[in-house]
Protein backbone atom coordinates (compact mmCIF):
# COMPACT_ATOMS: atom_id res chain seq x y z
CA UNK A 1 0.00 0.00 0.00
CA UNK A 2 1.49 3.55 -0.69
CA UNK A 3 0.02 7.22 0.00
CA UNK A 4 1.20 10.29 -1.20
CA UNK A 5 -0.38 13.61 -0.15
CA UNK A 6 -2.60 15.61 -2.43
CA UNK A 7 0.85 18.09 -4.35
CA UNK A 8 3.57 16.50 -2.47
CA UNK A 9 6.06 15.15 -5.00
CA UNK A 10 7.23 11.52 -3.45
CA UNK A 11 5.21 9.40 -1.35
CA UNK A 12 4.75 9.78 2.29
CA UNK A 13 4.20 5.97 2.29
CA UNK A 14 5.71 3.19 0.18
CA UNK A 15 5.18 -0.52 -0.58
CA UNK A 16 3.41 -0.83 3.32
CA UNK A 17 2.53 -3.83 4.20
CA UNK A 18 1.58 -4.75 7.54
CA UNK A 19 -1.06 -7.15 8.86
CA UNK A 20 -2.25 -7.27 12.73
CA UNK A 21 -4.14 -9.72 13.42
CA UNK A 22 -7.31 -9.33 15.07
CA UNK A 23 -7.27 -8.82 19.36
CA UNK A 24 -3.39 -8.06 18.40
CA UNK A 25 -1.23 -4.98 19.64
CA UNK A 26 1.05 -3.65 17.16
CA UNK A 27 3.47 -0.26 17.97
CA UNK A 28 4.05 2.27 15.30
CA UNK A 29 8.04 3.79 15.63
CA UNK A 30 10.63 5.73 13.99
CA UNK A 31 11.77 9.51 13.46
CA UNK A 32 9.01 12.21 12.72
CA UNK A 33 8.16 12.19 9.68
CA UNK A 34 8.52 8.91 9.02
CA UNK A 35 4.85 8.53 7.83
CA UNK A 36 3.19 7.02 11.47
CA UNK A 37 0.42 9.00 11.81
CA UNK A 38 -0.44 9.03 7.78
CA UNK A 39 -0.24 5.12 8.72
CA UNK A 40 -2.23 5.52 11.49
CA UNK A 41 -5.03 8.17 9.37
CA UNK A 42 -5.29 5.12 6.40
CA UNK A 43 -6.82 2.66 9.33
CA UNK A 44 -9.61 5.58 10.16
CA UNK A 45 -9.96 6.46 6.69
CA UNK A 46 -9.12 9.84 6.91
CA UNK A 47 -7.62 9.25 4.00
CA UNK A 48 -7.75 6.76 1.05
CA UNK A 49 -4.25 4.68 0.02
CA UNK A 50 -2.79 5.99 -3.43
CA UNK A 51 -2.31 2.65 -3.87
CA UNK A 52 -3.04 -0.62 -2.57
CA UNK A 53 -5.64 -1.04 0.24
CA UNK A 54 -6.63 -1.05 4.02
CA UNK A 55 -8.67 -4.08 5.08
CA UNK A 56 -10.61 -4.87 8.11
CA UNK A 57 -11.53 -8.12 8.36
CA UNK A 58 -10.92 -8.83 4.56
CA UNK A 59 -13.16 -5.97 3.76
CA UNK A 60 -11.79 -2.86 2.34
CA UNK A 61 -12.60 -0.22 4.46
CA UNK A 62 -14.00 2.02 1.59
CA UNK A 63 -16.68 -0.87 1.46
CA UNK A 64 -17.91 0.02 4.72
CA UNK A 65 -20.81 2.27 5.46
CA UNK A 66 -18.88 5.48 7.25
CA UNK A 67 -20.90 4.87 10.41
CA UNK A 68 -20.29 1.36 10.41
CA UNK A 69 -16.30 2.33 10.12
CA UNK A 70 -16.92 4.61 12.77
CA UNK A 71 -18.25 2.18 15.25
CA UNK A 72 -14.89 -0.13 14.88
CA UNK A 73 -12.37 1.98 14.55
CA UNK A 74 -11.96 4.43 17.44
CA UNK A 75 -8.85 6.73 17.51
CA UNK A 76 -7.46 8.15 21.05
CA UNK A 77 -5.33 11.14 20.47
CA UNK A 78 -3.77 13.90 22.96
CA UNK A 79 -6.32 16.16 20.99
CA UNK A 80 -9.23 15.28 22.83
CA UNK A 81 -12.27 16.47 21.19
CA UNK A 82 -15.01 17.24 24.35
CA UNK A 83 -18.08 19.30 23.73
CA UNK A 84 -19.29 22.02 25.35
CA UNK A 85 -22.05 19.93 26.74
CA UNK A 86 -22.07 18.09 30.32
CA UNK A 87 -20.39 15.13 30.54
CA UNK A 88 -23.48 12.76 30.30
CA UNK A 89 -24.39 14.48 26.97
CA UNK A 90 -20.52 13.94 26.24
CA UNK A 91 -20.53 10.80 27.08
CA UNK A 92 -24.19 9.46 25.52
CA UNK A 93 -23.03 10.32 22.33
CA UNK A 94 -20.84 7.55 22.04
CA UNK A 95 -23.78 5.42 23.79
CA UNK A 96 -27.11 6.50 23.44
CA UNK A 97 -28.65 4.00 25.47
CA UNK A 98 -26.18 4.12 28.01
CA UNK A 99 -27.51 3.89 31.40
CA UNK A 100 -26.07 6.56 34.41
CA UNK A 101 -24.87 3.55 36.00
CA UNK A 102 -23.27 2.58 32.37
CA UNK A 103 -21.46 6.12 32.43
CA UNK A 104 -19.57 5.51 36.08
CA UNK A 105 -18.32 2.27 35.24
CA UNK A 106 -16.39 3.91 31.73
CA UNK A 107 -15.61 6.98 34.03
CA UNK A 108 -14.15 4.54 36.51
CA UNK A 109 -12.61 2.21 34.20
CA UNK A 110 -11.08 5.19 32.24
CA UNK A 111 -9.73 6.52 36.06
CA UNK A 112 -12.33 9.69 36.38
CA UNK A 113 -13.48 8.72 40.03
CA UNK A 114 -13.08 12.51 41.09
CA UNK A 115 -15.64 13.27 39.25
CA UNK A 116 -17.79 12.14 41.60
CA UNK A 117 -16.76 14.67 44.40
CA UNK A 118 -18.37 17.38 41.70
CA UNK A 119 -21.57 19.09 42.59
CA UNK A 120 -22.89 18.42 39.08
CA UNK A 121 -21.68 14.99 38.65
CA UNK A 122 -22.40 13.92 35.50
CA UNK A 123 -24.57 17.25 34.81
CA UNK A 124 -20.92 19.27 35.31
CA UNK A 125 -20.56 21.10 31.92
CA UNK A 126 -17.16 20.64 30.13
CA UNK A 127 -15.26 23.52 28.50
CA UNK A 128 -14.38 26.91 29.01
CA UNK A 129 -17.51 28.52 30.40
CA UNK A 130 -18.15 25.36 32.75
CA UNK A 131 -15.96 23.04 34.89
CA UNK A 132 -12.25 23.28 33.75
CA UNK A 133 -10.77 20.08 33.50
CA UNK A 134 -7.36 19.91 33.25
CA UNK A 135 -5.80 18.59 29.91
CA UNK A 136 -5.20 15.32 31.64
CA UNK A 137 -8.57 14.40 33.17
CA UNK A 138 -10.17 15.73 29.77
CA UNK A 139 -8.39 12.94 27.26
CA UNK A 140 -9.62 10.62 30.32
CA UNK A 141 -12.84 11.47 30.02
CA UNK A 142 -12.65 11.19 26.28
CA UNK A 143 -10.93 7.53 27.00
CA UNK A 144 -14.25 6.52 29.04
CA UNK A 145 -16.26 8.30 25.77
CA UNK A 146 -14.30 5.25 23.95
CA UNK A 147 -14.80 2.64 26.36
CA UNK A 148 -18.36 3.08 25.91
CA UNK A 149 -18.46 3.31 22.17
CA UNK A 150 -16.32 0.05 22.23
CA UNK A 151 -14.93 0.22 18.98
CA UNK A 152 -12.69 -3.32 18.01
CA UNK A 153 -9.83 -1.54 16.20
CA UNK A 154 -8.20 0.87 18.56
CA UNK A 155 -5.57 3.89 16.99
CA UNK A 156 -3.37 5.39 20.16
CA UNK A 157 -1.51 8.20 19.61
CA UNK A 158 0.92 8.17 22.34
CA UNK A 159 1.86 11.15 24.10
CA UNK A 160 5.43 13.07 22.93
CA UNK A 161 6.09 14.82 26.00
CA UNK A 162 6.41 13.79 29.49
CA UNK A 163 3.38 13.85 31.43
CA UNK A 164 4.01 14.19 35.36
CA UNK A 165 4.23 10.92 37.25
CA UNK A 166 0.47 10.73 38.34
CA UNK A 167 -1.17 11.41 35.51
CA UNK A 168 1.33 9.00 33.15
CA UNK A 169 -0.44 6.08 35.92
CA UNK A 170 -3.78 7.24 36.00
CA UNK A 171 -3.51 7.54 32.05
CA UNK A 172 -1.52 4.31 31.54
CA UNK A 173 -4.25 2.69 33.78
CA UNK A 174 -7.06 4.01 31.46
CA UNK A 175 -5.51 2.61 28.48
CA UNK A 176 -4.69 -0.49 29.71
CA UNK A 177 -7.91 -1.16 30.29
CA UNK A 178 -9.39 0.13 27.10
CA UNK A 179 -6.96 -1.97 24.84
CA UNK A 180 -7.78 -5.08 26.65
CA UNK A 181 -9.27 -7.24 23.90
CA UNK A 182 -9.06 -4.90 20.99
CA UNK A 183 -7.12 -4.63 18.27
CA UNK A 184 -4.40 -1.81 18.79
CA UNK A 185 -2.25 0.41 16.64
CA UNK A 186 -0.19 2.59 19.12
CA UNK A 187 2.06 5.45 17.73
CA UNK A 188 4.48 4.68 20.55
CA UNK A 189 7.12 7.02 22.05
CA UNK A 190 7.56 4.61 25.30
CA UNK A 191 9.25 1.93 25.43
CA UNK A 192 6.70 0.54 28.19
CA UNK A 193 4.26 0.64 25.02
CA UNK A 194 6.67 -0.94 22.77
CA UNK A 195 8.09 -3.84 25.08
CA UNK A 196 4.98 -5.20 25.55
CA UNK A 197 3.46 -5.32 21.79
CA UNK A 198 3.12 -8.45 19.61
CA UNK A 199 4.81 -6.46 16.84
CA UNK A 200 7.07 -3.35 15.93
CA UNK A 201 7.01 -1.67 12.63
CA UNK A 202 10.25 0.80 12.29
CA UNK A 203 9.06 3.14 9.60
CA UNK A 204 11.71 5.33 7.81
CA UNK A 205 10.68 8.00 5.33
CA UNK A 206 7.84 5.94 4.64
CA UNK A 207 8.99 2.56 4.65
CA UNK A 208 8.81 -0.33 6.93
CA UNK A 209 12.36 -1.13 7.70
CA UNK A 210 11.89 -3.46 10.02
CA UNK A 211 9.12 -5.42 11.91
CA UNK A 212 9.60 -7.45 14.66
CA UNK A 213 8.99 -8.14 18.45
CA UNK A 214 11.05 -5.95 21.16
CA UNK A 215 13.74 -8.85 22.01
CA UNK A 216 14.79 -9.77 18.08
CA UNK A 217 14.67 -5.78 16.99
CA UNK A 218 16.85 -5.21 19.72
CA UNK A 219 19.79 -8.15 18.90
CA UNK A 220 19.42 -7.36 15.19
CA UNK A 221 20.87 -3.41 16.40
CA UNK A 222 19.47 -2.15 13.44
CA UNK A 223 16.97 1.13 13.03
CA UNK A 224 14.77 -0.48 16.05
CA UNK A 225 18.11 -0.59 18.61
CA UNK A 226 19.23 3.00 17.57
CA UNK A 227 16.29 5.04 17.97
CA UNK A 228 15.64 6.62 21.38
CA UNK A 229 12.98 5.75 22.61
CA UNK A 230 11.76 7.13 26.00
CA UNK A 231 11.82 5.08 29.16
N1 LIG B 1 -1.29 17.01 5.19
C1 LIG B 1 -0.11 16.77 4.64
N2 LIG B 1 0.19 17.22 3.39
C2 LIG B 1 1.38 16.98 2.83
N3 LIG B 1 2.36 16.25 3.41
C3 LIG B 1 2.11 15.78 4.63
C4 LIG B 1 0.88 16.01 5.31
N4 LIG B 1 0.95 15.40 6.53
C5 LIG B 1 2.15 14.82 6.59
N5 LIG B 1 2.86 15.05 5.46
C6 LIG B 1 4.20 14.53 5.15
O1 LIG B 1 4.15 13.11 5.14
C7 LIG B 1 5.30 12.54 5.75
C8 LIG B 1 4.88 11.64 6.92
O2 LIG B 1 4.28 12.45 7.92
P1 LIG B 1 3.64 11.84 9.22
O3 LIG B 1 2.89 12.94 9.88
O4 LIG B 1 2.88 10.62 8.88
O5 LIG B 1 4.93 11.46 10.06
P2 LIG B 1 5.04 10.92 11.58
O6 LIG B 1 5.87 9.69 11.53
O7 LIG B 1 3.69 10.84 12.17
O8 LIG B 1 5.89 12.08 12.27
P3 LIG B 1 5.83 12.62 13.80
O9 LIG B 1 6.64 11.66 14.61
O10 LIG B 1 6.52 13.96 13.70
O11 LIG B 1 4.40 12.74 14.21
C9 LIG B 1 6.17 13.73 6.15
O12 LIG B 1 7.11 13.94 5.12
C10 LIG B 1 5.20 14.87 6.23
O13 LIG B 1 5.84 16.10 5.94
MG1 LIG C 1 2.74 11.86 13.79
Amino acid sequence: MSFRYAGADRDALAGVSVDVPAGSSLALVGHTGSGKSTLAALVARLHDPTAGRVTIDGVDVRDLDPEVLASIVGVVSQETYLVHASIRENLLLAAPEATDADLWQALAAAQVADLASLPDGLDTIVGSRGYRFSGGEQQRIAIARTILRGPRVLILDEATSALDNETERALQVALDRLVEGRTTITIAHRLSTVEGADQIVVLDDGRVVEQGRHGELLAAEGAYAGLALAA
